[in-house]
């Protein structure tokens, strides 16, 4: 299964320190946010990641190509540990397509979509962290339990923060697992169906990347991700698992990429 991150964002929140690094780049400890991600992806069996860049951010696809000279360097000095974190790095089977106009994260995942196929895949955002890397695997048997369905990570928050977020109807078939009857992306607080926001683990069908090739603009103008969510349970089964906060980090605003660094420092 192929694994999509998007990540042509421009980063506004983090200005100045965005202007010349990829949000993406921003390093949690010693490693940059988007090698996390990546990371999660191929341990959760992804075959290649597939990143939707924007053309301007060339750092994203410097960081996973070899440089061979920099470990040359590295290992001349002694420094194997080093020169083993910089091999790493220009290893990992990461892929680029772009998103050439800001229209939406749909969009953007619809980008991946000749590499994808008519598999299905996993779209991983890249505000969130999950060291861990359990949060795929569980997904993917609930997907399996559930003959391939689509299945997407949520979260419960506060009610009065569920209108910055994708937001689940739907009722719990079991601990921890909704089976979902709807799905809006930034609802007013009264018009949330539940508390249970869209974290950004996604594993989709490929119908949904059927879906986004026509996927009318919806919240902000966008072509959101969501609304195709919403039209494939038109179709198909659609599933969400309850995560706990634990789980995954926060890395979108610069108060989370602070709390995230720190908590990961002391774990
Ligand atoms: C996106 C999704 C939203 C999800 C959120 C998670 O929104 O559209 O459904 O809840 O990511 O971070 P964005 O943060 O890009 O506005």
């Amino acid at each position: 299964m192929k694994a999509v991150i998007p990540a042509a964002g421009m980063g506004t929140r983090f200005l100045p320190a965005t202007k010349a690094i990829p949000k993406e780049m921003l390093p949690v400890g010693n490693k940059p946010v988007i090698q996390y991600v990546v990371e999660e992806a191929l341990a959760a069996s992804a075959d290649e990641v597939i990143i939707v860049n924007s053309r301007e951010k060339k750092a994203i696809e410097a960081h996973f190509a070899p440089d061979a000279e920099l470990e040359a360097t590295l290992r001349g000095k002694g420094k194997d540990a080093l020169a083993d974190s910089v091999a790493h790095a220009g290893s990992l089977p990461v892929s680029f397509v772009y998103q050439d106009e800001p229209l939406g994260l749909g969009h953007a995942a619809h980008c991946a979509s000749e590499k994808t196929g008519n598999d299905a895949f996993y779209v991983l955002l890249g505000d969130v962290i999950v060291p861990g890397n359990e949060m795929l695997p569980r997904m993917k048997e609930v997907s399996d339990a559930h003959g391939g369905a689509s299945v997407i990570a949520v979260l419960p928050v506060p009610e009065e923060e569920v209108s910055r977020f994708g937001v689940i109807a739907g009722v719990e078939v079991e601990p921890g697992v909704w089976k979902m009857s709807g799905i809006v992306e930034k609802p007013a607080l009264e018009d949330a169906p539940s508390n249970l926001i869209v974290f950004g683990r996604y594993l989709l069908s490929p119908r949904v990347m059927e879906l986004l090739a026509n996927q009318a603009p919806g919240v902000g103008g966008e072509i959101q991700l969501t609304d195709a969510l919403e039209a494939v349970m038109a179709e198909e089964e659609m599933y969400a698992l309850v995560i706990s906060p634990s789980e995954g980090y926060d890395t979108g605003t610069v108060e989370s990429w602070f709390a995230t660094n720190a908590a990961l420092m002391q774990g």
